[in-house]
């Protein structure tokens, strides 16, 4: 056992750059290891992230995007807290969203949001991708270069979104900028600030608008279903739930789907055998894509509150404590997949991975993720005769640089700018 001393997650940026190895040494250590910030445990394990995203009653959704932070404002007490996170939940970042919900007012958001991604309305979405897709290549094709996420992927994935929930054509450009200018995400330098305000306000008031306006005057369009969905029972939700369900989607599904088109699109270009595999057979892009999904999961932490004092890979968990569960570690465990640092597009058990969580929070948005990133990379191939990363922005094949986004909570290049030679 090596004397390895945990790194502070939430401070330090060589982990956000590669966590890789931070994680194969708390889990050769124990795969529930107490992280250095006091009152949280790292989970690297596989068999120990699924136990705890099964266990609803253990284990509480209430900080799952906040984790530590702000923590309950008590001492805890006791091997039950469930009536303490009750009296605080409001307290919680984001603990209007169903991400953050337990029980039976998750089961009805849950319910509600079942209603809005029907398989008809995700069809119709993903024949939209398509155009979506070639209309923002269509802006840099022919310069043979682009750097993905501001010339690309930011703007896609928010506008499938919008797609996805009727937003009118003509307001799109303006979501487009407004939602540019935010991120909604905290960063390690900068946690407590980022989380004290809402940076969905400005979808919210859309939303709102349209949803009141659709009850008052229903129309043959997506957005008179949204506002006219009901929960399992039947009952019409508030205007300001259907406005909290729809906005954040573009929170939830924004970014996260943005990284794994990235991650994606840099391994196309950084190895040339998988992108002659990819072009000469596309019906390989799917299992390629679940394998980036394991091996670079774009959820880099997920939290549980510890309701309940309990036990998992023989660790005692303390009621109150905050669990971190790493999906891209879990992901990462040999004791699950062979060799997993290896990309093998042929991995037998690959969607195994719960890059996409599991249980009852399991992302609901992973099927459209996976359409988005195939029909991208489909995109990207049709256009182009070959794809490489730029040696003028990131250096030789034998010295890259990257950057990645200084966020805790997701994994991802903050930049990737590629050169390509565009077909015709
Ligand atoms: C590669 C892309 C994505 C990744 C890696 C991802 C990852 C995850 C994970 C790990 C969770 C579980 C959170 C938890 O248990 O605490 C989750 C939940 C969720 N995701 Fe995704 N997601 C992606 C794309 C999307 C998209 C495109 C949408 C929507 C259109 C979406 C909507 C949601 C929602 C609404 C939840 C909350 C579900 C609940 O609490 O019941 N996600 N996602």
């Amino acid at each position: 056992m090596s004397d390895y001393e945990p790194k502070d997650f939430f401070t330090d940026l060589s982990v956000v750059t590669d966590p890789y190895p931070h994680f194969d040494e708390l889990r050769a250590r124990c795969p529930v290891h107490p992280a250095k910030h006091p009152g949280v445990l790292e989970v690297t394990g596989y068999d120990e992230a699924v136990e705890i995203y099964r266990d609803n009653e253990a284990f509480s959704s209430c900080n799952s995007l906040g984790g530590p932070f702000p923590g309950l404002p008590v001492e805890v007490e006791g091997d039950d807290i469930g009536a303490l996170i009750e009296q605080y939940r409001d307290l919680m970042p984001m603990s209007e969203f169903l991400v953050t919900m337990d029980g039976a007012a998750h089961s009805a958001s849950r319910g509600l949001l079942r209603r809005l991604l029907t398989p008809n309305r995700l069809k119709e979405n993903e024949e939209a991708m398509w155009h979506i897709a070639n209309r923002y290549l269509d802006e840099f094709i022919s310069t043979g270069e682009c750097e993905v996420f501001r010339d690309y992927v930011s703007s896609f994935s928010n506008e499938v979104i919008a797609d996805l929930l009727g937003v009118p054509e003509e307001d799109r450009p303006e979501f487009r900028e407004k939602l540019e200018e935010g991120k909604s995400l905290p960063s390690v330098e900068d946690t407590e600030k980022v989380l004290s305000h809402n940076p969905l306000e400005y979808l919210h008031q859309r939303f709102a608008a349209y949803v009141e306006d659709r009850r008052r005057a229903p129309r043959n369009d997506v957005l008179t279903q949204l506002a006219t969905a009901t929960y399992p029972d039947g009952s019409l939700p508030e205007v300001d739930e259907i406005v909290r369900t729809s906005t954040f989607l573009f929170a939830a599904g924004g970014d996260t789907t943005g990284r794994l088109i990235t991650a994606a699109l840099r391994i196309v270009a950084e190895r040339p055998d998988i992108q002659a595999q990819l072009r000469a057979d596309r019906s390989l892009i799917p299992a390629f894509i679940e394998e980036v999904l394991r091996l670079e999961s774009p959820t880099m932490s997920d939290f549980r509150m510890a309701r309940k004092t309990t036990e998992v890979g023989g660790v005692r968990i303390p009621a109150g404590t905050t669990v971190m569960i790493h999906p891209g570690a879990a992901n990462r465990d040999s004791r699950r997949f062979p060799d997993p640092e290896e990309l093998r597009i042929d991995r037998p058990n690959v969607r195994e991975h719960i890059a996409f969580g599991r249980g009852n929070h399991s992302c609901p948005g992973g099927p459209l993720a996976r359409v988005e990133a195939k029909v991208t990379l489909e995109c990207f191939l049709n256009r182009t005769t070959d794809i490489r990363i730029s040696e003028a922005e990131h250096g030789p094949a034998e010295a890259r640089r990257f950057t990645y986004e200084p966020l805790y909570i997701l994994r991802g290049l903050a930049e990737l700018h590629l050169r390509f030679t565009p077909v015709g």
